[in-house]
């Protein structure tokens, strides 16, 4: 039995992932009556929900059998595919990045930036971040007792870490930041280009146009690291080679775009999350106070509390069993990880945040070959944050609503109103 059009529907709203609770429900009812099923709706083609921690991470591990980049990575409609093909002369992605590739580009263009990110290549990174992560604290305490957290810290200090790493000037930052939002956020009017309710023919026309820009800026960013090539990661891919060429015009455009806002984005939402669970949880701020070590326990939870990329589709390439169904060659698949962190069958409380979770397999940084490149950092980047704050924090907590972002891709609250008092 396919999964009903109410619910189909309900998951792939932008609107419903601004209250998330109903997503929540959508899936936990998935979950239980159909775990891996079609979803169908006139205007898209019928794709599956896999909705359990387990068929993700068993597809995931089949890079052959399940490609990236032979239909859309993400959820759009029969008429927006056809428009993607129609913009990109005949490719399924608006950008070629990591996310879309397969095989040996895939593994050629990871093996770029691969060895500068792992945890022993990001250690000597950790004194320039607590210095960022000093100055994000004295700009949050100069508000003197309430701020937006996202929209004050939340925001602004991943991205300037991930520029910092990238190589992008301070003065591009807001450029950067605004781009990245128009990017993800573009069903939101607060934040997407036109500051407008978009059709779904405008928004993936201002989503060629922030594309466009992006490649603008960054067809100057290759010509200046031929010239003077550095260690920053922008410089490794401008000058990268495969074989004896340097990356085409798509693979290099791919790489600064995919670095330049999933670097942050996700970050930023995810502490923006950890913040909006703390201000509701006050008492564990004094554990962490108490025992900083469970710092770490705490950004892990908010990793899987707040899962900053909703989903990631696949295609299969043949035929095969996963979860008890048959999968047929061509099948487009939703690996929801929002749904896979509230699996009742890994958390037992998967509705709650807990930092003394003996295991927290979160999957939020998906699995396998294209598990996130920017994993170790992201963590280490978290946790020196709230290594500063915590030090200075004295009490949160929330002093209005939050909010979320509308967008069914990579998003998280974008208002975590807070009060707080510092020691
Ligand atoms: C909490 C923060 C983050 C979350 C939750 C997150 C999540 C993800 C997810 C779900 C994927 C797809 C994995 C898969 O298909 O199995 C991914 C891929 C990726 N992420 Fe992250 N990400 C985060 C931070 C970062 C940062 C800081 C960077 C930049 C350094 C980054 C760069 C990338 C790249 C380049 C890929 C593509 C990897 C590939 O396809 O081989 N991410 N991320």
């Amino acid at each position: 039995m396919a999964i009903s059009e109410q619910l189909a529907r309900t998951i792939i709203d932008p609107h419903a992932y601004s209250r998330r609770e109903i997503v929540d429900e959508a899936f936990r009812t998935i979950r239980a009556e159909s775990p891996l099923d079609k979803a169908e709706m006139e205007e898209f083609e019928p794709f599956w929900v896999v909705s359990r921690h387990a068929d993700i991470k068993e597809i995931e591990r089949q890079p052959a059998v399940f490609h990236n980049g032979d239909k859309s990575t993400f959820i759009t409609n029969r008429d927006g595919n056809e428009r993607v093909k129609a913009l990109t002369g005949g490719e399924p992605n608006l950008i070629r990045s990591l996310v879309s590739v397969d095989g040996d580009e895939h593994k050629a263009l990871r093996s770029v930036v691969f060895p500068h990110v792992t945890p022993r290549a990001i250690k000597p990174l950790e004194e320039a971040i607590r210095g960022i992560a000093r100055e994000f604290v004295d700009h949050m305490l100069g508000f003197g007792g309430e701020c937006d957290f996202a929209q004050d810290v939340a925001f602004l200090y991943p991205l300037r870490v991930i520029m910092t790493v990238l190589g992008v000037p301070q003065e591009d930052e807001p450029f950067m930041l605004k781009l990245t939002q128009e990017l993800f956020n573009n069903a939101d009017p607060e934040l997407n280009r036109r500051r407008a309710e978009l059709s779904p023919e405008e928004q993936l026309k201002s989503l060629w146009e922030t594309t466009m820009e992006l490649e603008n800026y960054f067809a100057a960013v290759t010509k200046r690291y031929r010239e003077n090539p550095t260690g920053a990661i922008n410089s490794l891919i401008a000058n990268a080679r495969i074989g004896d060429d340097y990356l085409n015009h798509r693979q290099l455009m791919g790489y600064y775009i995919i670095a330049a806002t999933a670097g942050h984005d996700t970050t930023s939402n995810t502490t923006a999350g950890a913040m909006w669970a703390l201000a509701e949880r006050p008492q564990l701020l004094r554990q962490m106070q108490d025992n900083p070590e469970a710092i770490n326990a705490f950004v892990e939870e908010s990793i899987r509390w707040e899962v900053p990329v909703k989903h990631f589709m696949r295609s299969a390439v043949s035929d095969c069993e996963i979860g008890g169904q048959q999968i047929r060659a061509g099948d487009w698949l939703m690996l929801s990880y929002q749904s896979g962190n509230r699996d009742e069958s890994v958390w037992a409380d998967p509705f709650e945040f807990r930092m003394d979770r003996e295991q927290n397999p979160q999957i939020a940084f998906g699995y396998g070959v294209h598990v996130c490149l920017g994993q170790h950092l992201a963590r280490m980047e978290m946790r020196i944050l709230w290594e500063e704050l915590f030090k200075r924090l004295k009490s949160v907590e929330m002093s209005g609503a939050g909010e979320r972002t509308i967008s069914n891709f990579v998003c998280g609250p974008k208002h975590v109103p807070i009060r707080f008092a510092v020691n």
